[in-house]
């Protein structure tokens, strides 16, 4: 790596300890105003001080989040489908040139192996990757799953093995039984998004799981911000990412932030 490209890289892997906390906020891209993302702005500020790097759209990073902010971003600059359609037929839809002006610290496209347009996403993440090289700006490669693939270590492995191929310098995936597995066949950094919104504590076993599954760390977005307290769990997150806690100590930590309003909801 080039020396653009190891700095870029290591605002999202810190370097200390090899982990990453990245918040994912990028879902209305296809989603639109989805459930505790309706103001980004409202849900992303209070969660930024806590997250190690942010990944979202060019829009909701113009429109709400200050420039003066020294998060490092990831940069979603695939889409072009929403829930409405065939989610896999998407398509570069930010230019070069808008990435270097944004400043971002490393640009996020979805691949969709299986799915109809396979090729055209894998096609597209080949030219991004000789986009980043020409410039020095790391690619995360997601992972996505079409609507009939199974989540598991057999498909994830082809999946983040492929984008690691085609030269990926990130690959994001989901976690899966036998996650290991899965890491131990990508050559490259393998961080785990969180999924669809399930209960607190399974959201904290699961990235507990995945790190010990060899993961350099979460990108996780609705197990935060559809909680009932995004900051609890950002931080009780990061405590087991960055500081080795115990799922039960980071349940601590998420409860000990709860609102007398969410802990009232709670019982
Ligand atoms: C959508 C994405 C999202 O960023 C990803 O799904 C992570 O968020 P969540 O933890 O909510 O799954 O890449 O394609």
């Amino acid at each position: 790596m080039d020396w653009g490209m190891k700095n870029r890289f290591a605002r999202i892997v810190k370097s200390e300890d090899g982990r990453a906390v990245m918040l994912a906020v990028d879902h209305g891209y296809f989603l639109g105003p989805t459930g505790g993302l309706e103001e980004p702005r409202k849900t992303i500020e209070p969660l930024l001080p806590y997250a190690d790097s942010v990944m979202l759209t060019r829009g909701v990073l113009r429109t709400s989040v200050d420039p003066n902010s020294s998060v490092p971003v990831v940069l979603r600059v695939s889409g072009g489908t929403s829930i409405l359609q065939d989610l896999s037929n998407e398509d570069i839809t930010v230019s070069i040139e808008d990435v270097l002006r944004l400043n971002v610290s490393a640009m996020a496209l979805s691949i969709f192996v299986g799915s109809e347009h396979e090729r055209e996403t894998l096609v597209s993440l080949s030219k991004l990757v000789d986009e980043g090289e020409r410039y020095g700006i790391p690619v995360l490669a997601v992972t996505a799953v079409g609507k009939d693939m199974a989540r598991d270590a057999r498909y994830l492995s082809l999946a983040c093995r492929i984008a690691a191929e085609l030269g990926a310098h990130i690959v994001k995936t989901y976690y899966c039984e036998e996650f290991g597995k899965v890491v131990e066949s990508c050559p490259v950094p393998v961080i785990v998004a969180g999924g669809k919104k399930i209960p607190e504590l399974d959201a904290l076993r699961l990235a507990a799981n995945a790190i010990q599954g060899g993961a350099v760390g979460v990108d996780m977005g609705r197990n935060i911000f559809q909680s009932d307290s995004p900051v609890g769990m950002i931080r009780a997150v990061r405590a087991i990412v960055h500081e080795k806690a115990s799922v039960e100590q980071a349940a601590r930590i998420y409860e000990s932030t709860k609102g007398p309003k969410a802990r009232r909801a709670a019982g």
